[in-house]
């Protein structure tokens, strides 16, 4: 599978593009502001009707435009599929082969996306949001049924966290502990068998990146010990003062070890950033043995952050991988980049193939 053909329209500061992509790698280079992060953010939306740099969609659209739309043409052996999504001001829609979506996770199965970007240190330095949400990637993927028992959580949570809301009542916030616990412990057991999987992966691709060891260890979001039963009893006066729900598989973390200690505020940015592409390398290893699903790799700006060897290293390890590449650099070279390309050059949101 590949993503073989891109049309943008009204997308920050792209009116207007359509690129025809090579389906291995792929080049993009332009000078600062010239529009390269926003063709690689356009291909992520394409894939999950969001963002990888901002949580406000509205963004997205051009300014003085009404919408953005980017639409794609995935070919998968000698099958083509269209994909398109739109985004307005006050809604997104999307289309898999002209009909509507159901939900906008079909998205993500038809195209998978993963990025690397100068962001990516965040997930190892900030909360444990993008942690969950990383690991959550991968279940997903992997477990058809897993999206349904998320949403069975989050529903019967939001319903216990408006009973805690409204009445504060024991029984009422009761009723949805059944469905909470039941739901919980699937997603708990599920994320269990994800980090059962990611962890020889992702230690080979540290030890790859970094010549580091790198250990994973999942926090079930109420404590080491005990049922996830009895830790919402034991949460209840507190649940209470908040209005919300204290524990369970929300608060749950993933704790990344490199070399036996936290990584988390301790090692450098660079580092960091390696420490997440060894997460994010090791996950698409994953899920290219289990379900030979081809994946898209965005690379925006490889070179922020890391000095010569450490991009040396990246690179060649993304090299190594059978995976459709969209890069971008400010120049038409990237240290232990080589091979032939499909090169585009980006100019005040202008793109144009390199012949
Ligand atoms: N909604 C928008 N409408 C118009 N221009 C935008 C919008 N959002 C961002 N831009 C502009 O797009 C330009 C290119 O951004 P970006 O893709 O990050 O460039 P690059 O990655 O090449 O440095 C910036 O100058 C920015 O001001
Ligand atoms: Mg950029």
């Amino acid at each position: 599978m590949a993503l073989e053909n891109l049309k943008i329209q009204g997308f920050r500061c792209l009116t207007n593009a359509e690129l025809e992509l090579d389906p291995a790698r792929n080049l993009i280079s332009g000078p600062n502001a010239s529009g390269k992060t926003s063709l690689l953010e356009a291909v992520f939306f394409l894939s999950r009707a969001r963002s990888f740099r901002t949580a406000y969609l509205e963004q997205l659209v051009q300014d003085g435009a009404g919408e953005c739309v980017v639409v794609g043409r995935i070919r998968d052996v000698s099958r083509e599929t269209s994909l398109g999504v739109r985004c307005s001001r006050s809604k997104t829609e999307a289309r898999i082969g002209g009909e509507p979506v159901k939900s906008l996770a079909d998205l993500a199965q038809a195209l998978p996306v993963q990025v690397i970007d100068p962001g990516i240190h965040k997930l190892l330095e900030e909360g444990p949001a993008r942690r969950r949400r990383f690991l959550d990637w991968g279940v997903f993927h992997m477990e058809p049924g897993f999206l349904e028992i998320w949403r069975r959580y989050q529903k019967a949570l939001r319903q216990r966290n408006a009973a805690l809301r409204q009445s504060g009542d024991r029984k009422t916030a009761k009723a949805w502990e059944i469905e909470l616990v039941e739901a919980g412990n699937l997603i708990q057991e599920a994320r269990e068998r994800q980090i059962k999987a990611l962890q020889p992966a992702v230690a080979s691709c540290a030890e790859e990146l970094l010549g580091a060891s790198l250990e994973l260890e999942l926090r079930t979001g109420w404590g080491k010990d005990g049922s996830f039963q009895d830790a919402l009893e034991k949460s209840w006066t507190r649940d209470r003062q908040y209005q919300a729900t204290q524990v369970g598989p929300h608060r749950a973390d993933l704790t990344i070890r490199f070399f036996g200690k936290g990584a988390k505020n301790r090692v450098s940015r660079g580092q960091q950033k390696m420490l997440a592409s060894a997460l994010l390398l090791g996950q698409l290893d994953v899920l290219k043995n289990a379900l030979s699903t081809d994946q898209i790799l965005l690379v925006d700006d490889p070179a922020a952050e890391l000095d010569q060897a450490y991009l040396q290293r990246l690179m060649a390890a993304i090299q190594k991988r059978d995976l459709q590449l969209l890069i971008t650099a400010l120049g038409p070279e990237v240290t232990g980049l080589s091979g032939d390309f499909a090169r585009f050059h980006v100019e005040q949101g202008k793109v144009s193939k390199v012949v």
